[in-house]
């Protein structure tokens, strides 16, 4: 039997959280999100996305009652507009709330500007959002030097057990043919895959 080698990410913790001041604060940065891009949508809990949620609030609180596991990371995939980035820029804004640990967050297509202004090193440890992934270029060259920006990142990241939280509207198929299979795992022991199902949201 081969044991899969998981890694333990290092994720911050929520303390007495109760299920009412998180359901207070879903909505109070879910409809600030929607605001900010200046959509007329209410934030709402529905049939489709309780399960999703509750979930988000186990793993936040480290209860053994959430579905996936604790000690790793989160990536949701699915089709668009069905809920994927907001979920995770909620889990930023509670996180900086309680802990004001920050969650950096890189749509991937702005990508490489990030690393120009940044450098690679800056994203080896820090708790990071990639929304988007697969969408960027995939090898750039950076004074000079090719580097190939996501599967770099994500080597020295597993390495670290950074946390780290994605989304992406391809299969899993796609994700493992664009980055192969070695990095394909290192996600895997990265984050829970999280497929989020449901209707668009968008009008
Ligand atoms: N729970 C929700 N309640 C109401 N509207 C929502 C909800 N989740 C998402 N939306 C709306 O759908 C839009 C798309 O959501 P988003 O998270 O960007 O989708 P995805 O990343 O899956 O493509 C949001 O900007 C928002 O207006
Ligand atoms: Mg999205």
């Amino acid at each position: 039997m081969t044991a899969i080698l998981s890694k333990k990410v290092n994720r911050p913790i929520i303390h007495k959280y109760t299920p009412d001041q998180y359901f207070a604060d879903l909505r109070t940065f879910g409809q600030m999100i929607i605001n900010d891009r200046c959509e007329e949508n209410t934030f709402e809990i529905t049939d489709d996305n309780r399960e999703l949620y509750t979930n988000i609030f186990y793993w936040l609180t480290y209860n053994d009652k959430c579905q996936w596991s604790l000690n790793k990371g989160l990536y949701f995939f699915g089709s668009k507009g069905v809920g994927k980035s907001i979920a995770l820029l909620i889990i930023k804004w509670i996180l900086y709330k309680y802990t004001s640990i920050h969650v950096e967050f890189i749509q991937t297509k702005f990508m490489i500007d990030k690393i120009t202004e940044h450098g690679l090193d800056y994203y080896n440890k820090r708790p990071v959002i990639f929304d988007d992934i697969a969408k960027e270029q995939m090898t750039v060259k950076i004074f000079g030097r090719e580097i190939q920006p996501f599967p770099d990142m994500i080597n020295k990241r597993y390495e670290h057990g950074a946390l780290t939280l994605m989304t992406s509207n391809f299969k899993n198929d796609t994700i493992e043919s664009k980055y192969g299979s070695v990095i394909f795992d290192r996600l895997i022991s990265l984050c829970n895959f999280v497929k989020i199902t449901g209707g668009s949201f968008r009008k």
